[in-house]
């Protein structure tokens, strides 16, 4: 190495700027800074754990540097060092210490997994997680809705998450949340948490999820978003998840039509329409969604345009907005903006806000 001061430099830069980065409360991804209960357990057995093991690496690097320096070889010392061969002492009790460390590791660490397979209490909100690629269905069994990329709770509430696969292994992420756990297919997984209490009892709260099993072209593209609620503005959003579409305007009717003449309803299911489609995500209540295309572009107008847009003109798998997707047309298929407008304004408008 050249250069040694140079690189320690660099590395110390970057443990300092990533330790900072991690600091940061509201970053949506950082896994420091848990909102849920599970969640702080979980940091404190990491903490728990970074104490011990910088114990560890101090214990052992200040003696050894301390070694290397003390012992170095000078200039006109040609002697032999004095030569050692075992010391049962010593052995014994690096042998021991490790073993007596990593058993206060290990009792809260498996305390900490069983917590994980209770049985969850009467009143817990069942919610299933099927992932597709690339992209997430919710469903509530108990309640009859079914909704895609925004898994929406109420505050305090027990929730306990089934994790299904409709194809490849994915996996069930909110940094914030703690915890994380693969979807498989064929196979049914399970998480349980109390969401956090709402910050912002107006707007909601927003917690970013992720697919963090590599599963195809646009893994990186496989977000969804936990929104927790007060229990009365979950409710009202619960009673209006299904409500079919109000189409009023004109331009709301015009794009009804296009959706069921055009192929968008073979694919997606809208509430109390001939839609039934099953290979995309359900759109009855997309109006209340925040983004499109799990997570990557805004649901407004715009990214409406861009999706629909790129779907239609760019070739599979080279889409820019989600290469591989299935949101595919056949060949001759065509949109023209004013089409897309009409569909923005039936798929935005007629599901408005409602909860
Ligand atoms: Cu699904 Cu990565």
């Amino acid at each position: 190495m050249k250069h040694p001061m140079r690189w320690l430099k660099l590395l110390l830069t970057f443990s300092f700027l990533f330790s900072l980065t991690s600091c940061f409360e509201k970053l949506p991804m950082t896994t420091v800074h848990s909102v849920t209960k599970w969640g702080s357990e979980i940091n404190e057995l990491y903490l728990l754990t970074t104490v011990i093991v910088t114990l560890v690496f101090f214990a052992v690097a200040i003696p050894f540097c301390y070694a290397i320096w003390k012992f170095r070889a000078r200039e006109g010392d040609t002697r032999m060092p004095k030569q050692i061969h075992g010391n049962h002492k010593l052995e014994i009790l690096w042998t021991l210490i490790p073993v007596v460390l990593l058993v206060f590791i290990f009792i809260p660490t498996v305390e900490l997994i069983l917590k994980g397979y209770e049985e969850p209490p009467k009143d817990t909100m069942k919610i299933e997680a099927i992932a597709h690629q690339w992209w997430w269905e919710f469903k509530y069994p108990d309640l009859g809705i079914t909704t895609a990329n925004e898994m929406w709770v109420p505050e305090d509430q027990h929730v306990s998450i089934t994790l299904k696969s409709a194809d490849v292994i994915h996996s069930f992420w909110i940094p914030r949340w703690g915890g994380k756990v693969d979807n498989l297919p064929g196979e049914e997984k399970m998480i349980s948490y109390v969401t956090p209490t709402v910050e912002d009892p107006v707007g909601g709260d927003y917690y970013q999820g992720h697919c963090v099993e590599l599963c195809g072209l646009s893994h990186a593209r496989m977000r969804f978003q936990a929104v927790v609620l007060t229990k009365d503005r979950f409710n009202s959003w619960a009673k209006t998840a299904m409500n079919p579409p109000a189409v009023t305007t004109a331009l709301e009717k015009k794009g009804q039509e296009l959706f069921m003449s055009k192929t968008c309803f073979t694919c997606h299911t809208i509430e109390g329409t001939a839609a039934k489609g099953l290979v995309g995500p359900d759109l009855t209540n997309l109006g209340n969604r925040k983004m499109l295309a799990a997570g990557t572009l805004p649901n407004d107008g715009k990214g409406m345009h861009q999706w629909l847009r790129d779907s239609v003109d760019s070739k599979p798998p080279y889409q820019n907005v989600k290469p591989g997707s299935l949101m595919v047309f056949g060949e001759g298929f065509e949109l023209t903006d004013e089409d897309i407008k009409a569909l923005s304004a039936y798929l935005l408008n007629s599901t408005a806000k409602t909860y």
